[in-house]
């Protein structure tokens, strides 16, 4: 760019095209680059349900930073959803949701949250050892795949109530949002795949998921744009 530059600085209309040449050129690798080097990059958040419970459903939920080149930052990735009917979230693990709404008809034991709508933030780093699962607690902070796949995946439990407690039963969530940590990502609907098979540390046994599910984030430059203006 800077060669072509020297070379057409003679004329006054060389410096124009050269300046507008820079111009473009720059925005374009700003707003485009990354998508169109890695054009199937996503997130992917998977919920693998691990037992069945009185009234719900353990699950662990797992984000896989997929895209090649873009990390998550801090302050960390935002995950929002709506629950398809009356659910609530008896507890969390390795995460927590950043308002508790109205838990007033329980009486007992309280629910960590009872928004129809929760937002679910990962735990900081030094969290107490029994607040935590594997891979969670690092402040929403994620590597990109092609940078270090291992630091790329945070996980957190939930343990769901007031939910179906048999697969046919279950309703998936709705309207997945995520903030990674800034808007532009948009979350395709849930869809049931095939359950997650997990190999034990000595892999001598497979144990499977009772249910999966999972959901698809894409990142767009021109929605993160739009959204960023109205912030
Ligand atoms: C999301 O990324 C994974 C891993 O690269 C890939 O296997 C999958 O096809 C992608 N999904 C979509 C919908 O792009
Ligand atoms: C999900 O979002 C769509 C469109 O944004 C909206 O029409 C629908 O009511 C939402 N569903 C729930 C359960 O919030
Ligand atoms: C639900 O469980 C039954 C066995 O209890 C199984 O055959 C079926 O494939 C499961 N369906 C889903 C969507 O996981």
């Amino acid at each position: 760019m800077n060669l072509i530059c020297l070379s057409t600085v003679g004329s006054r209309a060389g410096f124009v095209a050269c300046l507008f040449m820079l111009f473009s050129c720059s925005t374009l690798t700003s707003t485009e680059a990354y998508d169109r080097l890695d054009p199937n990059g996503n997130i992917t958040i998977k919920w693998d349900i691990m037992s069945w419970t009185a009234d719900g459903y353990v699950a662990v939920v797992t984000m896989y930073n997929f895209q090649q080149y873009r990390r998550i930052q801090k302050p960390g990735w935002t995950l929002g959803w709506t629950w398809a009917k009356k659910e609530i979230i008896w507890n969390m693990i390795g995460s927590q949701t950043t308002e508790q709404g109205d838990c007033s008809k329980f009486k007992g034991e309280i629910p960590h949250s009872c928004k129809k709508d929760p937002t679910v933030v990962d735990l900081l780093p030094g969290t107490p050892y029994n607040q935590q699962v594997a891979n969670c607690c690092k402040g929403g902070v994620l590597s990109s795949w092609a940078q270090d796949p291992g630091k790329a995946v945070s996980s957190f439990q939930l343990s769901v109530g007031s939910a179906g407690t048999t697969n046919r039963t279950v309703t998936l969530p709705r309207n997945f949002t995520l903030r990674a940590p800034g808007p532009g990502y948009t979350c395709g609907p849930a869809k049931i795949v095939k359950p997650t098979q997990f190999i034990t540390s000595d892999k001598r046994r497979v144990t499977q998921a009772l249910m999966t599910w999972n959901t698809i984030c894409t990142y767009s430059h021109r929605l993160q744009r739009r959204l960023s203006d109205k912030d």
